[in-house]
């Protein structure tokens, strides 16, 4: 069985992702820290992410950078969104992403274009997605809480940025597949969505 989360950020697509492979024991793949990590690579290299043969260049990283907390933070994030506008990133981590998808006994891949481009062929398809207020409140709330000042109407800004460019862009952009559960978190407990993910998938398979 193969699971398709995709939505914004921090629409709390990773959560429900996490909670659907658990519940269903199934290997989880956040891809957006596949972008991440070309996002880092630009940014150590002092390379400049507009440009899709720098971006291109740190597309070949270890695998064990994608455990790295840094890649968390919510400048590689923007950065991310940058990088993965270019077409030739896209294609190159394509394969890693569809052979995670592809493994026996299926898997719950989340991102921006899983159900749309990497698995169309997926079992059940969620977008999940909640208004920009509510989303950079929770991102707000989670920056205090590690440290960061920023203000809420900065992150706001962020979001909706963030938004725009991964909705606009040429290659795979942000968008719901036809055939996906819309899933709004904007009025639900973490715990009220992931019930709600578990049973839109229970009644699709
Ligand atoms: O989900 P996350 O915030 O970690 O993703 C970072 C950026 O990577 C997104 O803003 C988006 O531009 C890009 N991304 C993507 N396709 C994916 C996952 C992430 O373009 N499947």
């Amino acid at each position: 069985m193969i699971i398709a989360v995709d939505g914004p950020a921090a629409s709390g697509k990773g959560t429900v992702a996490r909670a659907l492979a658990r519940h269903y024991k199934l290997p989880h793949l956040d891809t957006g820290l596949l972008y991440r990590a070309v996002a880092w690579g630009v940014l150590q290299e002092g390379h400049d992410p507009e440009s899709e043969t720098d971006a291109l260049a740190a597309c070949t990283f270890e695998d064990s950078l994608l455990d790295e907390p840094a890649l968390k933070g919510e400048e590689i994030g923007r950065v991310a969104s940058i990088v993965s506008a270019h077409p030739l990133v896209r294609a190159t981590l394509i394969k890693r992403q569809r052979n995670f998808a592809q493994q026996p006994g299926g898997a719950v891949l989340d991102g921006r274009d899983i159900g749309t481009v990497i698995a169309p062929e997926a079992d059940a398809k969620l977008f999940i997605t909640a208004t920009p207020q509510t989303r950079a409140r929770r991102r707000h709330a989670e920056m205090q809480k590690a440290g960061s000042t920023m203000s809420y109407d900065r992150v706001l800004t962020d979001i909706r940025a963030r938004d725009r460019r991964d909705m606009m862009r040429e290659a795979a952009p942000l968008a719901q597949a036809a055939d996906a559960y819309l899933l709004d978190t904007s009025y639900l407990s973490i715990d009220a969505a992931v019930q709600r993910a578990i049973a839109l998938v229970d009644g699709r398979i």
